[in-house]
């Protein structure tokens, strides 16, 4: 009897750790793979137990700032009388559909010298829009960007005025920032040059959950098979970060362009250091003359708001899941949370109205030292304006 009965405890035993087991390996199994491997499990997993993300992250800046072109969209920003470019009398670009999709076409004296087309967008259209095509594994950007400040179409930033230019390469330099990962392989043709090849069909567009938040693979698998867990697992919690280690978050993608990388960042998750990956320029650093393209951290980081305060991140005034862009007098209210008293002077305060906006003041828009675009027609270039993070006391808005 005793044998039997062991017998029938072992079997019980087995069976157990059979279910538990299969039901792991089912959690596990049933997640779609995702290309950066085996310990991620891409957005669509994430937002089946976050919804509310989901909604307020279907309209972020980061969700929407690289994708594929769809012809529709892009349709909706280009009206058939503002579609050409005129460089001089002979030479212009025409946006035009054609059968195979829509394409940036040059024109020499009426002829046409060179077509190709809109494949992927950069930029949400908070102010930009910069495209690109793929020609084999190289993406190259187009000549003409729209610029949301002027709604229309103009040279393509950094671009000669003097005629189009179809071969600028765009590298994973910028999906690093704008992405969430590509597939690529560098090899060394010649000495110290290398040569990039990037896999179209391995690129993840957008900013994802799991590239702010690290693979989540893990986490997500624990809270399938444990749902009544209430406290999340394996997964970083912000909140425990050190003050270093929030900036750091940010600041992989808005430290700015002159950072030289020394790995890619794409592998970069909540708590690392960035200096492991970027050698620091120390020029720009703590506010030296930082350009307000992309450098949130460290013209912020030169501010007396951020030196003088103990716990000040970009969190203090931006939560990431929210978009609350052009809302001036909630993002005020972030500055009086911690300026409750002011002391401003009879000229300042007679100009009315100064708790729903601190921002145009003390964070006014300037332009961008690197970036500058070029309407047709014109012989000046426009400002690429900004909103300057460091946070001060400007001259010119005193009188
Ligand atoms: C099976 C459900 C489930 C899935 C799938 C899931 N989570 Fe969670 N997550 C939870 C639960 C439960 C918590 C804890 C309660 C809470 O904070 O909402 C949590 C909490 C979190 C937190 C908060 C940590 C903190 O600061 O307290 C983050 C960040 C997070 N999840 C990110 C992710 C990401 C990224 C993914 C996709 C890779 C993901 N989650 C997938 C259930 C899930
Ligand atoms: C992987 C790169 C990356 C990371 C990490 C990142 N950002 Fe961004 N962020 C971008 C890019 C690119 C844009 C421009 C988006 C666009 O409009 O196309 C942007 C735009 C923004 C904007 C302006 C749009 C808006 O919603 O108002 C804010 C604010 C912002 N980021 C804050 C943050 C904060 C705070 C963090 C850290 C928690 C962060 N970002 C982390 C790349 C990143
Ligand atoms: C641009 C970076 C960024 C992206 C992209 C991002 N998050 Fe977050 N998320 C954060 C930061 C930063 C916090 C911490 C906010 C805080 O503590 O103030 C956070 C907090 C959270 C939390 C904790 C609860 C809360 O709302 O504060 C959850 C859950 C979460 N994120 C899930 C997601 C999911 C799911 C996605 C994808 C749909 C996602 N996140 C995309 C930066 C990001
Ligand atoms: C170091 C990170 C980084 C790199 C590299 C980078 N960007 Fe950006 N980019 C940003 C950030 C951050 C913003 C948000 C606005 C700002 O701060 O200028 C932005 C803004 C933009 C915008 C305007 C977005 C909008 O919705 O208004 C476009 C277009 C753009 N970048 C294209 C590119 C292209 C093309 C490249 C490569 C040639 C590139 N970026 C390289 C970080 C980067
Ligand atoms: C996390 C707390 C915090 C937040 C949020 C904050 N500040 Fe400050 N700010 C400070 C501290 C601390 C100082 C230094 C005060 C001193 O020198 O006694 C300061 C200084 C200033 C100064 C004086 C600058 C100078 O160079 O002398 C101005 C102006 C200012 N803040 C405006 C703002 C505005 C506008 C906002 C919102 C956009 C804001 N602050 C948000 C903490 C904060
Ligand atoms: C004291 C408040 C405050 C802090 C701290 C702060 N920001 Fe901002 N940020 C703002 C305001 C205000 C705007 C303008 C919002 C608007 O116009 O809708 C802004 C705009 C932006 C934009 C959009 C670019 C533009 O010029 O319109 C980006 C990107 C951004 N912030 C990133 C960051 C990052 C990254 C950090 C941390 C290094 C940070 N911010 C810290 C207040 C802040
Ligand atoms: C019309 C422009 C303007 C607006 C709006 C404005 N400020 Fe100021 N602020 C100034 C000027 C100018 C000074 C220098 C003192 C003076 O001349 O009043 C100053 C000084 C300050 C100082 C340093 C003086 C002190 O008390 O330590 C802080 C902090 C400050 N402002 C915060 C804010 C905040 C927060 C808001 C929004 C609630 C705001 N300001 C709105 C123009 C402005």
């Amino acid at each position: 009897m005793k044998g039997i009965k062991r017998i029938l405890v072992t079997l019980a035993a087995i069976a157990i750790v059979i279910i538990i087991l299969s039901r792991c390996m089912n959690a596990a199994d049933a997640l779609p793979k995702d290309i950066r491997g085996e310990a991620y499990a891409g957005a669509a997993t994430c937002v089946k137990c976050h919804q509310e993300i989901k909604q307020s992250f279907a309209h972020n800046a980061h969700g929407l700032t690289s994708k594929p072109v769809y012809d529709q969209e892009l349709l909706k920003i280009f009206a058939p009388d503002s579609n050409v470019f005129n460089f001089d009398a002979h030479q212009k670009v025409v946006i035009e559909k054609r059968a195979g999709g829509i394409f940036q076409v040059a024109y020499v004296d009426g002829k046409e010298v060179r077509a190709e087309k809109f494949d992927m967008v950069f930029g949400s259209g908070e102010k930009a829009y910069t495209y690109a095509y793929w020609k084999g594994k190289k993406l190259y950007e187009l000549p003409l960007s729209y610029f949301s400040a002027i709604r229309n179409w103009a040279i393509s930033p950094g671009f000669t005025n003097q005629t189009f230019y179809y071969d600028r390469p765009i590298g994973s330099r910028c999906l690093e920032c704008h992405a969430s990962y590509v597939d690529k392989k560098v090899t060394q043709t010649s000495g110290i040059t290398t040569d990039e090849e990037m896999e179209r069909g391995a690129l993840l567009y957008g900013i994802d959950c799991e590239r702010c938040h690290g693979p989540g693979r893990q986490h997500a698998v624990f809270h399938l098979e444990n749902p009544k867990e209430k406290t999340a697992k394996f997964i970083t919690i912000y909140k425990t970060l050190s003050r270093k280690q929030k900036m750091d978050a940010c600041g992989v993608c808005h430290s700015g362009n002159t950072l030289v990388a020394q790995k890619s960042v794409f592998g970069f998750t909540p708590g690392d250091n960035l200096d492991d990956y970027y050698a620091q320029d120390f020029v720009g650093f703590g506010g030296g003359n930082p350009d307000v393209h992309g450098n949130q951290t460290n013209m912020l980081m030169g501010s007396n708001c951020y030196r003088k305060s103990e716990n000040m991140t970009c969190q203090s005034c931006h939560n990431t899941h929210e978009n609350i862009k052009g809302n001036l007098k909630i993002y005020s209210e972030r500055c009086i949370s911690c300026h409750q008293s002011i002391k401003h002077s009879e000229v300042t305060l007679a100009k009315g109205s100064l708790s729903t906006n601190c921002i145009d003041c003390h964070m006014p828009k300037e332009p961008s030292k690197l970036i500058t675009f070029q309407q047709a027609g014109k012989d000046h270039s426009s400002p690429y304006l900004l909103r300057s993070h460091h946070i001060a006391i400007y001259p010119d808005i005193k009188k």
